[in-house]
This record gives C-alpha cells, structure tokens and sequence, in this order.
C-alpha cells in the first residue's frame, strides 16, 4: 500500500505520467486484464466462459458483489431489478425540455444524474450499505428505460414503459422499438445477441471512464453523479464513442469505392489526424479477447437475421491488411472492442448514434462494482498533481493600462 502520510510534504518530487500510461491508481479485485496474453478476467472467469454460458444480470451480480449468485440471490437480484424499473413521471418533462437533436448520450447522463434531485438522500456522505445497495438497484432498473427513452427523444415517439414480464434485454428492445401503431415482438436472436454483447462490455478494469467513476465518487459525490460522469468519459471517440466512429468511417469507405488500403495509408500518415477508429488499445498488445467473441458473434447474427451488410467485409479487409502491415504490427494495434460490435447493433435495428448508449448499457455493473470497491476500501480523494510551465509571480496591471 501507498503511505499517504509519508508522502505528504514531499511535494518538490512529482511523477509525471501524461495519460497514466504506466500508474496505477488502485488495487482491485473486480478484473483482470493480461495485455499481452489478451486474457480478460471478470472476479476470475473467463470472459469467453462466460459470454458463452452466463447472461447479463447474472455477470453483474458476479461484478457488483464478488461471486456468481446462487438461484436463490439470483431470483431476488432479477426480482428487485423489475421492482424498479418504472422512472417518476416528471422525468418525462426533462426529457421533453431535450431537442431531437440531441445526442442520446448527452440525454442518458443528465436522467441519471437528475436521480440525485429524485432521491436526494443518496447525496449523504455516509449512506448506509442498505441506502447503496438500493441506489445500485435502481440504476440497473431505470438504466435501460432511460436509454430507450434518450432514442425515442431523437426519434420524436411517445415513449414506452417497462414491461416487467421480459427479461431485461428484451424489455429494453420492446421499450426502444414499439411503436403505438406497430407492436414489436422481441427476436430472442436479437436479444440473445445484446445479452453476449452487455456481458462483453461489463468491465474493464481502470479505464478512462471507470477511472473517471472512482474519481468522482472519491470526493464522497453520489453513486448517480459519480455514474452520469462516467457515462459523458465514455462519450468521447477515443473511448466508448469508437463504436460510433468505426461505422461512420467504414461507411465513408464503402461510399468512397471501398479502397480500404487507401485507409490504411491515411492512418499511417503522421500528417493526417485521422486513425483508424476500432484499432488500438492501451493495454491490449497482442488481442482483445472481446473482439475475437465479436467478430464471430457478428457472422453468426447476420447470418441468423439474412442481413448482408456490406460494411462487415470491409471492416475484414481492414483488418486484414492491418494485420499485414508493418506500421500496425509494430506499434501492436489489433481491432478492439468496438471494431465489429457497431455492425452487430446496426443489424438489430439500432441507429449510430445510440451505439455508445450500448456500451454504457453494459459498462454500467462495472461502473457500479469499481465505485463500490473504492468507497469500500476507504480510497482517498483523487487528486493528481502537476508541472506548473506557467508565467513567474507578475504585477496586477489595471485594464486601462492593458
Ligand atoms: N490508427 C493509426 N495509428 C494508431 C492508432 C490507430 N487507431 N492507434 C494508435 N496508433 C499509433 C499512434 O499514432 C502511435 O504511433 P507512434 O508511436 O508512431 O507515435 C502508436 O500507435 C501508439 O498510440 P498511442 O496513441 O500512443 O496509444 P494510446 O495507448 O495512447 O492510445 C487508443 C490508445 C486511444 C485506443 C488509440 O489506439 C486510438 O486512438 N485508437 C482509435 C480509437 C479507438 O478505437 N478507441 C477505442 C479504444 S477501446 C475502448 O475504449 C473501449
């Protein structure tokens, strides 16, 4: 352990980590990731075991309180998860304040971070465990309302209510695609399909918006803001907003000829800013292992629904001619995560700007489980330092003299 007392006046020697490339903010015991191996650990199980053989209530039990539950923890998690899933009422109104325009992920993390006026008793430093835990229970429960809600917000739809008979993907795409003139039956491939991809995205250790939970939560913030935090890191393109960019950019190559080499050599070019969106990752050097699952899960989903999207075999050549190409063996880059996941949503029906609002969908047990270990642990508030490069002590000069 880090002995704060110790460091406390030694303020002359700062360790400068641009990006914390190589700092660890935290022990964890939630998930282990091995770069080079490209292994991926939730509490221990593989994450290919259990994206073939569990579900995504199940691995967020697992994330959030340490063990897979037994049927019995399981029945009663499920059942307090539908108990919740209902929102107040005025929360309609906010979402009405919103204009279609507005990007769903930016609507997602100001309705969760309203839930702090909702239950302002969450805003207590030292809530009690029962207090949190059914804090972590709503957000499960009101998550997916809120991220149907976000798209029928775009869309200009009335929205739908939970229906508390499904199971909780399920209830999600009946919430996102019925409409009052058109039932939707749910596709169980469909929803099978999100289950393995909520399950592949439930965590990964401390990366840019987890870290961004933790540190928010460790000034004592709530659960509900430390989370809308989370959500809006994880926006950005660099991060969770890739999925996003990776179908813009597989689209701007089918429409510009398909000359996927073109791509490759733009991205290599040091002049250009653009990158290839989907490739890359901080700590992975060799594979991630979710992209492998995805990859696969993308073939059979397509294959399952009869949808030939034409960008799939883009995205193969791609990644075909990267892993040929020197410039990208060197520097170890390998799709990640979001490479293939985005064709798989577009194929379930759902639009590019709501891929990210996936991503957060699953992310959120891993948010949950890393806020709860750092409070639990007693963790200090983050406070990272800094190389001040700015001007020496001045004198104030009035502004008529400026
Ligand atoms: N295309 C082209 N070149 C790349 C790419 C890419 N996608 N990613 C990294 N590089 C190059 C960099 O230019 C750099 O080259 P250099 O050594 O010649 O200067 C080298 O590879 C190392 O890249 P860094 O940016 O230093 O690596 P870092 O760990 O800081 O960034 C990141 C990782 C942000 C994921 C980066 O690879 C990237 O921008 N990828 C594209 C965006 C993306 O897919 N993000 C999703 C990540 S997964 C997730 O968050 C869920």
């Amino acid at each position: 352990a880090i002995d704060i007392a110790k460091l406390r006046g030694q303020s002359g020697l700062i360790t400068m980590d641009p990006g914390f490339k190589n700092t660890g903010s935290t022990k964890s015991a939630i998930t282990f990731l091995d770069g080079e191996k490209g292994i991926l650990r939730y509490r221990g199980y593989n994450i290919e075991d259990l994206a073939e053989k569990s579900n995504f209530l199940e691995v967020s039990y697992l994330l959030v309180y340490g063990e897979l539950p037994t049927q019995k923890q399981y029945e009663k998690f499920s059942k307090e998860i539908t108990t919740h899933t209902l929102v107040h009422e005025d929360i309609k109104k906010m979402l009405d304040g919103f204009p279609s325009v507005a990007h769903p992920m930016g609507v997602l993390s100001s309705l969760i971070c309203s839930l702090t006026a909702f239950y302002p008793t969450s805003l207590h430093p030292n809530r009690s465990e029962e207090e949190n835990n059914l804090s972590i229970i709503r957000l499960m429960a009101k998550m997916p309302t809120f991220a149907a809600w976000a798209f029928k917000n775009k869309m200009g739809h009335p929205v739908n209510y939970p229906d508390n008979s499904l199971d909780y993907c399920s209830n999600f795409l009946k919430m996102m695609f019925e409409l009052p003139a058109e039932k939707y039956e749910v596709d169980p491939i469909v929803s099978k399909a999100l289950d393995q991809l909520l399950i592949l995205h439930a965590d990964h250790e401390q990366n840019c918006s987890t870290s961004t939970v933790r540190i928010v939560g460790s000034s004592q913030a709530s659960i509900y803001a430390s989370i809308s935090a989370g959500i809006n890191a994880l926006w950005g393109p660099l991060h969770g907003g890739a999925n996003q960019s990776v179908i813009e950019m597989l689209e701007a190559i089918k429409a510009d000829g398909g000359d996927s080499k073109k791509y490759l050599e733009k991205a290599k070019d040091k002049n250009d800013p653009f990158r290839l969106m989907g490739f890359g990752h901080r700590v992975y050097k060799n594979f991630d292992p979710r992209a492998k699952i995805i990859k696969k899960a993308a073939d059979d989903v397509l294959g399952k629904l009869g949808v030939d999207d034409p960008v799939l075999e883009i995205a193969k050549e791609l990644e075909e001619a990267a892993l040929n190409d020197q410039y990208f063996v060197d520097r170890k880059l390998y799709p990640n995560v979001d490479f293939y996941s985005g064709i798989i949503y577009r194929a379930m029906g759902i639009p590019t700007d709501m891929f990210t609002v996936m991503f957060a969908l699953g992310r959120l047990p891993g948010w949950i489980a890393q806020w709860k270990e750092m409070r639990e642990n007693g963790e200090p508030i983050g406070r990272p330092r800094q190389v001040y490069t700015g001007a020496n002590e001045r004198e104030y000069v009035s502004m008529n003299k400026r």
